[in-house]
């Protein structure tokens, strides 16, 4: 085969015995959001970049480094989106969600875009999960979305998955540490990388967050945020703490967790998986976010989970997917007149809910059989010329080989399902 191209880099195409698994994984997070009262929203894939830029810091890696933009025929810049939050933020202002009373509960499963260095766990094109919740101050509200994630993960049979919580405070607490932070990375500026240099001024929290080990050596031992704390943050903090304690939730409180993204206020936590090296999902409260967006001070919170990598800790630890809908009947036919009937018939089965198949190929009958073996069709039927006439068939159980003559004709569903039910029954 000569493919003209191949899938870009840090793309995966999903084929359908990944794709099964894939849905099965998708229909426990949907179903948990549906639970809790979340309705979902569907965002463009391309945003004005002006959304990310302003939503998640200009001074982030995703922002600086990895975001898919580029000018449309009209000379406007565009961005491939690269996280939900921001969409779901303008979506739900645009289009007066919050007119209906507060909390506004929203969930996405989209496809995020970033153009980073792919490995394992690590994609261009990778798909999130995630939920937002607008209008609730209360940290009740943290500690509900942390539970919703856990009983999703808990429905999926996840086992390798931990909780790191963390507060990184509000405006007014980050104004004295973003000074004792700058103080602390000056006096060692020689030990950071290039771009840390850059960030000491004008957002030292994300040199926190870097991944080079020499910055990763020196953020260790740099002042901590829950050091820093006001009040009222303080109190927040204690509040979820209590809330994730009283639902008998296990958490690790890491004092060195920020979060990539910088519209975070107050809780942040993480989903690591011990074992992959990664976290499956994140999120965390953005109260300012909303008014940063153009509309009226209104707290929020939500979380995101990265699917790619939620699946590749389902396989890591074997776990068994629901087995793909298969062929109940398939239809075998020998001329044109049978062909045409064994179409008719599959279709009456199909408005019944009955998976059925017959041949799309032009194969011979031999062949046909193969075929049916082969999608593990529970039972068979041959239509020639004689069945056409007569307006009776053998329906033949492929596995036991036993048949029962059953009616190909006007009554041919009635006939079947009587047919399958006795079988079954019997
Ligand atoms: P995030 O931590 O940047 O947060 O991404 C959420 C999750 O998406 C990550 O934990 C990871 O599992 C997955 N992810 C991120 N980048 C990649 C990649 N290149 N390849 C595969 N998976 C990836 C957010 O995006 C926030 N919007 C989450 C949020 C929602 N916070 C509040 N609400």
């Amino acid at each position: 085969m000569d493919l003209i191209t191949k899938a870009p880099k840090g793309t995966a195409d999903l084929v359908p015995e990944a794709a099964e698994k894939w849905r099965a994984m998708e229909e426990v997070l949907v179903s948990e959001a549906r639970l809790n009262g979340f309705g979902e929203v569907r965002t463009p894939v391309f945003e004005h970049t002006e959304l990310f830029q302003r939503g998640m810091g200009d001074v982030t890696d995703v922002v600086e480094k990895q975001m898919y933009t580029f000018l449309d025929k009209a000379g406007r810049s565009v961005t491939l989106r690269p996280e939900g939050t921001a969409g779901a933020v303008r979506a739900m202002l645009e289009n007066g969600l919050f007119n209906a009373g507060y909390p506004v509960k929203l969930y996405y499963n989209i496809p995020c875009y970033r153009y980073e260095k792919p490995q394992a766990g690590r994609m261009r094109e990778f798909r999130t999960f995630g939920v937002e919740v607008f209008g609730a101050a209360e940290p009740v509200a943290d500690a509900q979305i942390i539970a919703m994630a856990l009983s999703a993960f808990q429905r999926l049979g996840l086992k390798d998955v931990g909780l790191q919580l963390n507060s990184i405070g509000c405006k007014t607490c980050r104004k004295d540490y973003h000074q004792a932070l700058k103080e602390y990375f000056s006096a060692r500026r020689d030990q950071l990388c290039g771009t840390c240099l850059s960030r000491l001024d004008r957002n030292p929290m994300r040199i926190l967050d870097c991944k080079s080990p020499d910055c990763q050596a020196l953020a260790a031992g740099a002042p901590k945020i829950t050091d820093y704390l006001c009040p009222d943050c303080r109190e927040h903090f204690a509040k979820v703490q209590e809330y994730l304690g009283a639902l008998g939730i296990g958490y690790t409180l890491d004092p060195g967790l920020v979060r990539g993204l910088d519209y975070y206020t107050r809780t942040v936590f993480e989903f690591p998986s011990q074992s992959l090296g990664f976290a499956l999902g994140g999120g965390g409260r953005y109260d300012g976010l909303v008014e940063e967006m153009g509309g009226a001070p209104t707290p929020g919170l939500g979380f995101g989970l990265g699917l790619d990598r939620l699946m590749l800790a389902l396989e890591a630890q074997k776990t068994d997917f629901p087995q793909p809908v298969r062929c109940e009947l398939y239809i075998a036919a020998m001329g044109d007149g049978a062909r045409v009937r064994a179409l008719a018939l599959v279709d009456a089965l199909h408005r019944c809910g009955v998976p059925a198949d017959c041949d799309l190929c032009g194969r011979g009958l031999k062949a046909q059989m193969k075929y049916a073996g082969k999608t593990g069709a529970q039972y068979s039927l041959v239509l020639g010329e004689d069945e056409l006439s007569s307006g009776k068939a053998m329906l033949k159980d492929m596995e036991a080989g036993a048949s029962v003559e059953i009616s190909v004709g006007e009554d041919f569903v009635d006939s079947y399902l009587a047919a399958t039910a006795a079988a079954v029954g019997g």
